[in-house]
């Protein structure tokens, strides 16, 4: 026999509702599920008879609101933009002042800062957490953003926490097991309260911009396998196999290890091989690029891996592109140097991804003075170590990093991260230079190169283009000798001009 009242409601059956509602259920609690369509519910429910929680399927609005234990709480999982508008209304007519609204979907932050007001004035409450994980996550553990009213998210909190992917405490390794009503016990669950209104939001953007960086990454890493050395698909599986037993341990290296040893089921070719060099893109990286931007906070890494996809993109004009630009004929590396080159690829991604991690960092610095919010980048970390696609052993470091201290001015300040570059550099060094050289795109590789090496600067040459600023448009220069914030201009002879012929 079920409750009277379902603990908690999600709106939107897509795999990604479904799946998250199958971990509610599992953890013991009732949930009621809507859809649009009720024959996705009818089927759903009917599919899912026997969950520890119990599913209550509901045909309309009102009997969906109707359903819930007071305060009410439902998650939305639609599709961000303007379906989220339209469930928020609809949930907004049917729910009572100190009911609690769930975003779990990709929204851009700015619009649950909107959301979040327009709710308040109607007395509802209104969290916008960040989900990550993909169906699988949903399924046995997400990494969970939460952001918006605290006391609301004290009335979710034993739930989110209870479905959240949970790490081992010291280690920070993932503890796997989770089975179909058989939940992983004890660990650190992956979530906690990011922060007011679009915070939570805002992370999750950051982590998906951190995502684009990794995953571009590991293809530049591919290109210079197959471009220097020649191998093939399965043997670089293997390698990417090896990496994820050591420093590079991470999701998106074993998928990676994993795609890379994959079949073409109908031509048994390598599967990348059958794959289009198109890369697609919902949005995500793009938003924390141009936020990034707007922030005046320099994320080059990060945006370099949008414009990598904006490039696959046009095919078409890239081959065509190919028949008539040249570049240099690719040198292949000797047998020989095989080995000291892969540890060289291995040691620029990783020197590359702790510079794309630095950005993030940087950029989420940034937003909390924007935004007035009080980020714990420790606890970020930290639940950013299962679950979710970036989940990597190193986010154990950075953890820790921010664990000794919490006003780290930048993670490559870190005596870890400072010191494994120190001993990687060369390395990486040497494979940006034998990229370009042998006209191999690498950039991300290269744009976290020019990031360190403009970050440790203590002299760049802006010196020259303000004085280029004050020349053509009188923009005033600071001076070396003078304090910081007092600005000067001198006169420059007027800029040549063609003369007219008389
Ligand atoms: C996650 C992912 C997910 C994202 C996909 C696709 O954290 O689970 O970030 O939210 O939607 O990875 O993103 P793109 O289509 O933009 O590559």
């Amino acid at each position: 026999m079920g409750k009277t009242h379902s603990d908690i409601g999600l709106i939107g059956l897509a795999v990604m509702g479904q799946n998250l509602a199958l971990n509610i259920a599992d953890h013991g609690f009732q949930i009621s599920v809507y859809n649009r369509t009720t024959e996705k519910t009818d089927k759903f429910v009917a599919e899912n008879p026997n969950t520890p929680g119990g599913l209550v399927g509901t045909k309309t609005l009102e009997e969906f609101a109707a359903s819930l234990a007071r305060p009410r709480k439902a998650i939305i999982l639609v599709q961000a933009g303007r379906p989220t508008d339209a469930v928020i209304d609809g949930l907004a007519a049917v729910f009572e002042p100190g009911d609690i609204i769930i975003d779990g979907g990709n929204a851009l932050w700015t619009d649950t800062i909107r959301r979040e007001k327009a709710l308040k004035d109607k007395g509802l409450l209104f969290i916008g957490s960040g989900v990550s994980g993909g169906e699988e996550g949903a399924r046995f553990g997400p990494s969970l953003m939460p952001g918006g009213d605290k006391a609301a998210f004290k009335q979710l909190e034993p739930i989110w926490k209870a479905v959240a992917a949970k790490v081992d405490r010291k280690t920070g390794k993932p503890l796997l097991g989770a089975k179909p009503g058989r939940p992983v016990k004890g660990g650190v669950p992956c979530t906690t309260y990011i922060g007011e209104n679009g915070a939570g939001h805002y992370v999750k953007m950051v982590h998906n911009g951190i995502e684009y960086g990794d995953m571009q990454m590991i293809c530049e890493a591919y290109d210079l396998m197959q471009g220097l050395l020649g191998l093939k698909p399965a043997e670089m599986g293997e390698i990417f196999s090896a990496w994820n037993r050591g420093a590079l341990d991470s999701f998106l290296i074993e998928i990676t290890a994993d795609i890379l040893k994959q079949k073409d089921p109908v031509t048994k070719k390598p599967f990348v091989d059958v794959v289009l060099d198109t890369a697609g893109q919902k949005g995500t990286g793009k938003w924390t690029s141009v936020n990034a931007l707007d922030m005046g906070v320099a994320a080059p890494t990060i945006a370099e891996s949008v414009f990598s996809r904006c490039l696959s993109a046009i095919k078409e004009e890239r081959v065509a592109a190919s028949r008539v630009l040249k570049g240099p004929k690719v040198k292949k590396v000797s047998p020989a140097k095989k080995k000291a080159l892969i540890q060289a690829i291995h040691d620029a991604l990783y020197c590359s991804k702790i510079c794309s991690y630095a950005q993030g960092f940087q950029l989420m610095r940034a937003a909390q003075v924007e935004y007035n919010w009080k980020l714990n980048f420790g606890q970020i970390a930290q639940i950013w170590r299962g679950g979710c696609i970036i989940r990597a052993a190193f986010l154990q470091k950075i953890t820790e990093a921010f664990a000794k201290d919490a006003k780290l001015a930048n993670l490559l300040l870190d005596p870890y991260f400072n010191k494994t570059i120190q001993q990687a550099q060369a390395n990486w060094r040497k494979v940006v230079s034998l990229a370009a050289e042998n006209g191999i795109p690498v950039p991300t590789f290269a744009s976290a190169l020019a990031y360190y090496d403009g970050y440790r600067a203590a002299r760049l040459p802006a010196n020259l283009l303000q004085a280029q600023r004050d020349y053509f448009g009188a923009h005033t220069y600071e001076r070396v000798d003078q304090k910081r914030g007092k600005f000067f201009h001198i006169d420059w002879p007027e800029p040549s001009r063609p003369q007219l012929e008389a």
